[in-house]
C-alpha cells in the first residue's frame, strides 16, 4: 500500500509525484529521531511520497530494504549506510533499475562512485578535529589529577560507521599536537546511551586516572555522565566530557557544566535532500558533495541558545 490514500502513486513514477525511499540507520540516538522527522517532514512539505524503513542498526536490515524500493520502483533512494563497506552489489541493482541513489547522513566506501549521485551530510573527520583542537587549547584544565599526563578515554560510534571512524581520525590528528595527551582506552558504545554507561562503567573499574571522556555523539557522553555520578565524581569536573552532534539533551547537560565542549553535527537534511531528489530527477547537475555547515558550543553558548534549540 502507498499509505497515502492516492492508488495512482502505488509503484511509483506513474505520475508527476516523486516516491523516495528512504533506508534509515535506526533509532539509536537523539540526533537519529530527529534527523528521521526533519526527513519526513520535508518530504510532506516537499510533496513527495516518502516510504521510510528503520533497519535497527543492522546492514542486513537495510539492504532488504533498498531491494524493497528497486521492485516497488520508487523514482529515487535515499539511505543513511550503517556502516562504510558491503554496499556495491545493491548499488549495483539500484543502478541497474535506473534508480537514482543519494547518500544521507554517511558515505559508503566504494570504489564505484557512479554507484550513487551524491552525498549529503557532515565532515566527521572535521568534527574530531573541532573536538581535538578544543583538548590541546584546554590541556591545562583537562589534566584533571595534574599529573602532567592528560588521560583520554573514547567511546566510539557504531564500528565500522563512517562517523566512527571519521570522527577518531580527526580527533587523533590534533590531540597528536601535544605529547602529553593520550588515549588509555577505546570502545564502541554503538552511539546510544545504554553502551555509553556500560563501556564508560568497565573504563572507570579499569583505572582510576581518567581525566577526559571524548565520545562520539551526545547520547553516548550522557550515558557516561551516568556512569561518572555511579562511581562518586563530579562529570565535568573531575573527569572533562567532549562529545558531538549538540542535540537538546547534550546541550542541557553543556549548559549544566556536565558536558564541557560539544562539536555540533546537524541533523536536519531532509529540506537539502528532497531539493537534491527534485533536481537529480529533473536532469540537473548536482555538487557530488554537499556538505553540512556546523558550529561548536561551550557551556555559556549552550545556555544561551537552549531555549530555541528545536530538537
Ligand atoms: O551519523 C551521524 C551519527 O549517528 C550521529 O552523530 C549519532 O548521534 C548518530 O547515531
Amino acid at each position: 500500500s502507498d499509505g497515502g490514500g492516492d492508488a495512482a502513486a502505488d509503484g511509483g513514477g506513474s505520475d508527476d509525484t516523486i516516491t523516495m525511499g528512504f533506508a534509515q540507520v535506526g533509532a539509536e540516538s537523539g540526533w537519529r529521531t530527529a534527523n528521521t522527522k526533519n526527513i519526513q517532514e520535508a518530504a510532506a512539505e516537499a510533496g513527495v511520497d516518502l516510504k521510510f524503513s528503520d533497519a535497527q542498526q543492522k546492514q542486513e536490515n537495510q539492504i532488504k530494504a533498498i531491494r524493497s524500493y528497486i521492485q516497488q520502483k520508487v523514482d529515487v533512494i535515499a539511505f543513511s549506510p550503517v556502516v562504510e563497506t558491503g554496499w556495491d552489489a545493491v548499488l549495483q541493482e539500484a543502478k541497474r533499475a535506473n534508480i537514482p541513489v543519494i547518500l544521507t547522513d554517511r558515505a559508503v566506501d566504494s570504489e564505484d562512485t557512479s554507484l550513487y549521485k551524491t552525498f549529503l551530510g557532515s565532515d566527521f573527520v572535521e568534527e574530531g578535529k573541532k573536538a581535538g583542537q578544543w583538548l590541546v587549547d584546554n590541556a591545562a584544565d583537562a589534566d584533571v589529577d595534574g599529573d602532567g599526563d592528560i588521560n583520554v578515554v573514547e567511546l566510539q560510534g557504531t564500528t565500522g560507521a563512517a562517523p566512527a571512524i571519521d570522527r577518531k581520525e580527526g580527533f587523533e590528528e590534533v590531540i597528536a599536537a601535544n605529547g602529553e595527551i593520550s588515549i588509555s582506552q577505546s570502545q564502541t558504545g554503538d552511539f546510544t546511551r545504554d553502551g555509553g554507561k556500560q563501556v564508560m562503567e568497565a573504563f572507570l573499574q579499569s583505572e582510576d586516572d581518567i581525566d577526559v571522556v571524548f565520545a562520539h555523539n551526545d547520547d553516548m557522553g550522557l550515558g557516561a555522565i551516568e556512569a561518572i555520578e555511579a562511581a562518586g565524581l563530579v562529570p565535568g569536573e573531575d573527569v572533562k566530557i567532549i562529545t558531538i552532534d549538540a542535540v537538546k539533551d547534550g546541550m542541557t547537560a553543556l549548559s549544566e557544566g556536565k558536558i564541557n565542549f560539544i562539536v555540533e553535527c546537524s541533523p536536519l537534511l531532509g529540506p537539502q535532500l528532497m531539493d537534491l531528489a527534485e533536481k537529480v530527477l529533473a536532469g540537473e547537475e548536482v555538487p557530488t558533495r554537499v556538505v553540512t555547515e556546523e558550529t561548536t558550543f561551550t557551556p555559556e553558548q549552550a545556555a544561551e541558545v537552549l531555549a530555541e534549540r528545536q530538537y
